[in-house]
């Protein structure tokens, strides 16, 4: 999708998602000492307004101009300050090394994904995070939700070779559930949490 697609879908309704951070980021980020975090394709900034309630620096890097209008009326919202800026997350490159980087849910084609983490990789300073949730691609046909199609959801292996590199701390397929109108579902994610390695083991 472009940018122009993400604007008209995020002008439709207040919050096309939710606004509390995702709960995956909440469980395994919560306990980070905080520090400077970039959320890539932070869309309304749910996961970025959280982190800067906990202290961080963060900033929310998204190409949809709209989406990113709806992160600071949130940020706002929750008495928070977080550097909203418009970019493409194929082409950003962050200024320079941060303590935690979250891809929450960029669902792009596959070779996209490599060119993005290979980015993303070297934004972690050592001993900083590097945190992936995304729709797996066993959710087109398993899960709940997502994308119908399996071109633009991640896989555990492909994510972890991606981060050749970096040590990964975890690697698994989790599940997620959801409240639907037809009682709780089950949604796979990809979640991958890895570490910038210390300046020791280089
Ligand atoms: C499914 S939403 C997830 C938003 C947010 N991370 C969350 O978890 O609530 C995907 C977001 O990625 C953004 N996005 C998609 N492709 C992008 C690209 N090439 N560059 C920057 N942002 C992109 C969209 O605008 C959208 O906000």
């Amino acid at each position: 999708m472009t940018s122009e697609m993400w604007d008209e879908r995020y002008a439709t309704k207040e919050y096309v998602w939710a606004i509390e951070p995702n709960q995956f980021v909440k469980e395994h980020l919560t306990d980070l000492d905080p520090g400077t975090a970039i959320d890539l394709g932070a869309g309304e900034g749910r996961n970025a307004v959280w982190l800067a309630s906990l202290g961080w620096q963060a900033t929310a890097v998204d190409f949809s101009a709209v989406a990113l209008e709806k992160g600071e009326k949130l940020a706002a919202d929750h008495d928070v300050s977080v550097n909203f800026v418009q970019a493409d997350a194929t082409t950003y490159q962050a200024p320079e090394q941060v303590d935690l980087v979250v891809l929450s849910y960029l669902q792009l084609p596959a070779d996209k994904q490599s060119v993005i983490l290979e980015h993303a990789k070297t934004w972690v300073r050592p001993g900083g995070t590097l945190f992936v949730i995304a729709h797996d691609e066993s959710n087109v046909a398993d899960g709940y939700g997502g994308p119908p199609v399996s071109e633009v959801c991640y896989t555990v292996d492909r994510t972890v070779t991606a981060l050749d590199g970096l040590d990964i701390v975890t690697a698994e397929v989790a599940e997620r559930i959801v409240d639907t109108p037809d009682g709780p579902q089950t949604a796979l994610d990809t979640l991958v949490i890895a570490k910038g390695p210390s300046e020791s083991n280089n």
